[in-house]
């Protein structure tokens, strides 16, 4: 084993981060075949049909972290298994050096349409894009791939030095594709074994494939189904229509009414605590170079659409936006039926920036609804969530340390960045275990997330992997 040239005490011992990248390299076609075996598993935490594959995908992920050293369970929760592992660090001189937490999920959207797969969801293949091969699966990015790019960094400081150099807990939850309810009760009761320094998240994107970036800001969301029930019967639109509300299109518009001409969103209050950005921010999200053309051109587009005068990435990074996400109702099947249904549903998500309260946000939509109700008609509500928005810290010693990690990697500091999604467990991590969390993901935005399709290039897998493994390397300098 090769040693760091130093005289801090911290780094007694510790592998050189060439020596690491190289036992990486080395294992990449291994850290290849055990993501496959992870995609195989239909972990999709939705679909109750699917409890068994999830749990035994937590199993999965404990027999594999047990491999490298670490006591691991897979958690009962009120919900699907937590996944929690912790090694102490590799040496004694790990207690004194920041205690790590990852955070990640193991489970999987649905893979619906699944006719619209090339090759079936849960079967991952390795194919040629113009980037290199890439490994196509449900969850190939979102999140197992991220995953893995931990797992396999730990292996190789397993490999090479018995252990990470520092006291590492991971918290791989099933349940953030369906709402992360028992995420907040997991942390209350395990507060203690959660305890650390820094926690990384891998769950976001890169800038692009050459350039890394850590994202400081998610977006909130609330999400709201509602269903406005009519008649006490489907009726003949010819008979009935005209004489009685129709409850699609009632639903239809109060769905319209969501946006104005400038396509604001019209809730009295919507946009208490929405914060515009500072002349630094935006000025440094001028400066990324940001292509509306490679972004929309992408997806098919040749313009996109959003609130009037703002730039599509303030739109999507900093701006709350509603999307009505599925309507339902009345005749769906082939040909005509003349009819007037008795129900009709809506989906309806609200994503959140800034100061935004998710749970005024959801009575005022609940009030916003119920005063367009026509007489007689009756609502009912069901929640999805709500989250609000984070910002983490632009600057610490953390962020510092893995600024120097991926810089080694990529030979290029990564960017600063926002993201239009969101990660409730970075909320929780917040405000339960008093932390922010360094968001560093692999993903691109063609990746097909939450889509047909979904694929991870192995090109980032390999470079996740190496950025984490070097990233510890650079916090194992840092003293608690
Ligand atoms: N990994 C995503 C968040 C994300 C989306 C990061 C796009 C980067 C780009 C996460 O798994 C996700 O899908 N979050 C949900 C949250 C929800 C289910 C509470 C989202 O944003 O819709
Ligand atoms: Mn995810
Ligand atoms: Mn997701």
């Amino acid at each position: 084993m090769t040693t760091q040239t130093s005289n801090s005490p911290a780094s007694a011992a510790l592998p050189t981060t060439p020596s690491i990248l190289a036992e990486v390299e080395r294992g990449l076609p291994n850290s290849i075949e055990r993501l496959c075996d992870f995609l195989r598993i239909p972990s999709v935490s939705t679909d109750p049909a699917h409890d068994a594959d999830t749990r035994r995908c937590a199993d999965w992920l404990v027999t594999e972290l047990r491999a490298l050293g670490f006591t691991a369970e897979s958690a009962k929760t009120i919900g699907h298994p937590m996944v929690l592992a912790h090694h102490p660090g590799a040496g004694p001189a790990a207690a004194a050096r920041p205690r790590v937490l990852y955070y990640g999920h193991y489970d999987v959207q649905p893979a619906d349409p699944v006719e619209l797969w090339k090759s079936p969801p849960f079967e991952p293949v390795i194919v040629d894009g113009p980037r290199g091969k890439r490994v196509v699966a449900r969850g190939a990015v979102d999140d197992k791939g991220q995953v893995m790019g931990i797992v396999e960094a730990l292996r190789a400081w397993h490999t090479l030095a018995g252990g990470p150099p520092c006291p590492v807990t991971l918290m791989i939850e099933g349940e953030e594709e369906s709402g992360s309810k028992s995420l907040e009760p997991f942390m209350h009761a395990a507060r203690a074994k959660l305890a650390a320094d820094v926690c990384i998240v891998s769950d976001t994107g890169m800038w692009n494939i050459e350039t890394p970036a850590i994202t400081t800001r998610l977006r909130g969301l609330v999400y709201m189904e509602f269903t406005v029930h009519g008649p006490s019967r489907d009726l003949h639109s010819g008979m009935y229509g005209g004489a009685v509300a129709n409850p699609i299109n009632t639903v239809a518009r109060i769905l319209s009414d969501l946006h104005d001409a400038d396509r604001r969103i019209t809730i009295p209050g919507f946009y208490d605590g929405v914060a515009e950005l500072s002349p630094a921010v935006k000025q440094q999200w001028e400066s990324l170079g940001f292509s509306d053309q490679a972004f929309l051109g992408d997806i098919g587009l040749s313009k996109g659409q959003g609130e009037a005068g703002r730039s599509t990435l303030e739109r999507t990074w900093s701006r709350p936006t509603c999307d009505v996400n599925g309507v339902f109702g009345g005749y769906t099947g082939k040909g005509a039926k003349t009819v007037i249904g008795a129900h009709a549903t809506a989906k309806v998500s609200f994503r959140l920036v800034s100061k935004q309260d998710p749970v005024k946000i959801a009575a005022a939509f609940e009030a916003f609804v119920r005063a367009r109700l026509p007489e007689g008609c009756t609502v009912e509500f069901e929640s999805h969530g709500t989250n609000p928005a984070i910002e983490v810290s632009e600057s610490s010693r953390f962020l510092a340390a893995a600024n120097r990690g991926l810089a080694t990697v990529f030979a290029k500091a990564p960017l600063l960045i926002g993201c239009g999604g969101s990660i409730p467990a970075v909320g929780s991590i917040q405000r339960i275990l008093g932390m922010d969390s360094l968001l560093i993901g692999f993903g691109l935005d063609d990746d097909c997330v939450h889509s047909p399709n979904e694929k991870f290039e192995l090109e980032c897998y390999r470079n996740a992997i190496r950025s984490h493994a070097a990233i510890l390397g650079e916090l194992a300098l840092l003293s608690r």
